[in-house]
């Protein structure tokens, strides 16, 4: 890969995120070996430092590190240092004093990460920062919509619900538009930031009309900690107007897959029974994030392969 970090989607060329994506290919059969274990990260240590709560993303980058050989241990920012008012930067130094290879960081603000980076020499992954990007996350997406349809270019892609808070859809929309795919959005106007369609994407505030004939239908969450109230009347009324149900999938294709990044607000976004139905991918994406990780890592310190 041309880059030392990962950063975002936007960073990347084509050619860097089929890299990525036919590296998660090879590395996802190691998930299933008895011993899910190899070399390529010997040696080399990884900290995970969140600053904003994760299951998905946290868990999974540990696991793709010690499936590939490293040594991981995890910063809680809630029981660290950064409780007694540690700045970020002097974060950076003590985990460069201790010889740390690779640092997995969310952050709530938007470019934190180039600013961690200035202040060590370790590879930065960024799991998360503010609205801005979530690159890892749409890297998962983009595999599992290429696992399951077998291609990117030409498919309709419908990302409904919460845009103007997501940073997995900003990433999204970077790579999926970059690989081909048409991506309409879908929500309520307060919740759509102006001027989006600059990134190449058609919006619709009326979910049945956007999802007609899509391909994949991609639900996002309702961040209830970033709303500042007054975006949609209640959860109920969101749900009745722009979740996605059985009216909503009636117009899109019959085999149109489901994806939500997670974590669900079941009921709201979407209800149980398309959660967990056939035409479901969401914890496959689950699954697929590990190998994705793997592939990220490896390819982000491949001097180091054995
Ligand atoms: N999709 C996602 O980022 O989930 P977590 O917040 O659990 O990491």
């Amino acid at each position: 890969m041309r880059l030392k970090n990962l950063l975002g989607i936007r960073d990347l060329s084509n050619e860097d995120i089929l890299q990525i994506l036919d590296t998660a290919v090879l590395m996802k059969p190691i998930m299933e070996t008895k011993n899910k274990r190899t070399n390529y990260l010997l040696g080399k240590i990884l900290v995970t430092l969140f600053y904003e709560p994760s299951t998905r993303t946290r868990v999974s980058f540990e696991l793709a590190a010690k499936y590939l050989g490293a040594t991981t241990t995890n910063i809680s920012t809630s029981s660290s240092s950064v409780v007694k008012g540690e700045t970020l930067i002097d974060t950076a130094r003590t985990l460069r004093a201790m010889g740390v290879d690779i640092v997995v960081m969310r952050h709530p603000m938007t470019a934190a990460h180039r600013l961690l980076g200035e202040h060590l020499d370790a590879v930065v992954i960024n799991a998360g920062d503010g609205i801005n990007e979530h690159p890892t996350q749409a890297l998962l997406d983009m595999f599992t919509i290429r696992e399951k349809k077998g291609a990117i270019k030409g498919l309709k892609v419908v990302i409904a619900g919460d845009i103007l808070h997501s940073r997995v859809a900003r990433s999204n929309i970077w790579g999926l538009t970059r690989l081909g795919a048409k991506v309409v959005l879908a929500g309520p106007s307060t919740l759509i930031p102006r001027g989006i369609e600059k990134m190449g994407v058609e919006v619709f505030n009326d979910i049945r009309k956007a999802a007609a004939d899509a391909d994949v239908v991609m639900g996002l969450r309702i961040q209830k900690e970033r709303q500042k109230g007054g975006l949609f009347p209640s959860l109920r009324e969101y749900s009745m107007l722009f979740g996605i149900d059985r009216d909503v999938l009636e117009v899109a294709k019959e085999d149109v897959l489901i994806m939500h990044p997670g974590p669900t607000n079941r009921g709201v976004e979407m209800p149980s029974e398309i959660i967990d139905s056939d035409n479901s991918a969401i914890e496959e994406q689950v699954t697929n994030g590990v190998a994705v990780r793997m592939a990220i890592l490896y390819m982000l310190t491949r001097e180091g392969v054995s």
